[in-house]
């Protein structure tokens, strides 16, 4: 029998804003800490800048007329902060706020519901030049002030909000979604403290949200991978609970109970890295509660035991900046706590990010069952080193069973009763990666650019293109 998702189900894709519009310094937009970290890797990496980007700034027409021809129902994109004020406080740039309204507007023409991001990693660099940024919780307020205008602005067309995008991965890779000045690098609990000011902007905004859109739905976008023990030994066991404790449910308590999960920040306080929670944060942020919350999901992990007497020191997570399967750069260790490691039953992408479909269903499973609010995927996908044939097509047959399986795993959770709304797997088109170029791809559209040579962007229709447009005509029936 041919398996259909609810009636409603939004199908769509997502991007981020520097990820994908270019214009970085156009029409009094000013740079974003991403403007600053991607120029300097371009330096010393040769991965492209987010000058140019996918050039989604002169093409968004084209482009959801596009997302239109593929059946969206729905687009998952962010609103860049410094394109709206360019300061991070001050005067409304009243050229960058009018690029959001033309965007909201086409995607309306288009029946496209828009699923907003407030914040992906691109915080105004006048901020961090006056205070650090993140580091510093006057962001908090400043993130308000920015936070309501845009709010008030599209309270009347638009219905789903995130808030910030992957607090969790931002704590694991924080000088490549922040800017951290040098001399702080060395301070983990930085880290901690800065999730904390993100718990608060996040709050605020579910406030606003709840007090300014009518039937407004309010979440964070928070990146998730289930942790399996590598062995079933109970130390391995026991490890994987306490990466879980601090990975995941560290965010999601937070989201659903407004409370710290307490093993995780008891081993936080043992080893000094707990954030400093001033009188009437933990009450800000249960009044801030969640309506959904949407599930950035590409990977499982795995753990094992790492004694407290072993030689290991603290560290986060490594990455793989060269494409070529094996040479990830380490991975995240809290000696006494738990070690990650490969999971030596999965296959994984030539950037070690380990390919699990059946670790998605486990997620919307265990969440669903823990904290009964509904879900939504605004990230999956598979990143890939895409070739433009000489046909002119890019036949990407390996990025259509990723992402089939992924939508099948998805189904079953369904079945078993979990309630998802949308599906907006990573990304719409091709764009800049976080860490590594633009050379790894994820996109349903081809955006014609190498790292050095943006050319002219040209946009093509690689085959998950037709593949997805097909899923989406027949609502999820027909996955082959
Ligand atoms: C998510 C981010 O972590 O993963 C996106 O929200 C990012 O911004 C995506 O692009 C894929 O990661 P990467 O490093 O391959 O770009």
């Amino acid at each position: 029998m041919k398996k259909e998702f609810p009636k409603n189900f939004l199908w769509g894709a997502a991007t981020s804003a520097y990820q994908v519009e270019g214009a970085a310094l156009l029409d009094g937009k000013k740079a974003s800490q991403q403007d600053v970290i991607n120029a300097q890797s371009y330096e010393e990496k040769g991965f492209a800048t987010a000058d140019i980007a996918s050039d989604h700034y002169h093409h968004y027409k084209e482009d959801v007329a596009l997302m239109k021809e593929m059946g969206f129902t729905s687009y998952r994109f962010s609103i860049a902060w410094s394109r709206v004020f360019p300061d991070g406080t001050g005067e409304v740039n009243e050229k960058g706020i009018q690029f959001y309204r033309n965007l909201i507007d086409e995607l309306l023409k288009n029946k496209i519901e828009p699923i907003v991001t407030l914040y992906h990693y691109d915080l105004p660099w006048t901020l961090v030049e006056k205070y650090n940024g993140w580091v510093d919780r006057q962001v908090v307020a400043d993130f308000e002030n920015y936070a309501r205008y845009i709010i008030n602005e599209f309270k009347n067309k638009v219905k789903y909000w995130t808030t910030i995008n992957e607090q969790s991965i931002i704590v694991q890779y924080w000088t490549q979604k922040c800017y951290i000045p040098k001399e702080l690098q060395n301070k983990n609990q930085l880290r901690y403290q800065i999730n904390h000011h993100m718990n608060l902007a996040h709050a605020v905004a579910c406030k606003l949200v709840h007090e300014l859109v009518p039937n407004g739905l309010v979440g964070a976008a928070l990146g998730y991978a289930p942790v399996y023990p590598l062995t079933s030994k109970p130390e391995d066991v026991m490890a994987a609970l306490n990466a879980h404790d601090l990975r995941n449910s560290y965010y999601l308590d937070i989201y659903f109970k407004g409370e710290y999960t307490k093993s995780a920040l008891i081993y936080l306080e043992k080893h000094g890295l707990a954030p400093i929670i001033e009188a009437g944060d933990m009450e800000l942020i249960k009044e801030g509660y969640s309506d959904f919350l949407a599930l950035n999901y590409y990977a499982s992990e795995c753990a094992k035991a790492c004694p407290k007497n072993s030689d290991k020191e603290l560290r986060y997570s490594g990455v793989n900046l060269s494409g070529k399967k094996g040479e990830i750069s380490g991975f995240e260790t809290h000696p006494g706590f738990y070690e990650m490691c490969k999971n030596p039953n999965l296959d994984t992408t030539d950037w070690d990010w380990a390919i699990d479909p059946i670790g998605m269903e486990y997620i919307f499973r265990d969440i669903y069952t823990r904290y009964n609010k509904p879900l939504m995927i605004t990230e999956n996908g598979l990143g890939a080193f895409d070739e433009l044939t000489k046909d002119g097509k890019i036949h990407d047959s390996y990025r259509i069973d990723y992402l089939r399986e992924h939508i099948a795993a998805m189904y079953r959770a369904i079945d078993y009763g979990v309630e998802i709304l949308a599906y907006c797997p990573w990304s719409a088109l091709d764009l800049l990666s976080t860490s590594n170029g633009v050379k790894k791809r994820y996109g349903f559209i081809y955006v014609n650019r190498t790292d050095d040579d943006p050319k002219e962007c040209e946009r093509i229709r690689k085959d998950s293109f037709y593949w997805y447009q097909k899923v989406i005509r027949t609502n999820g029936a027909e996955l082959t």
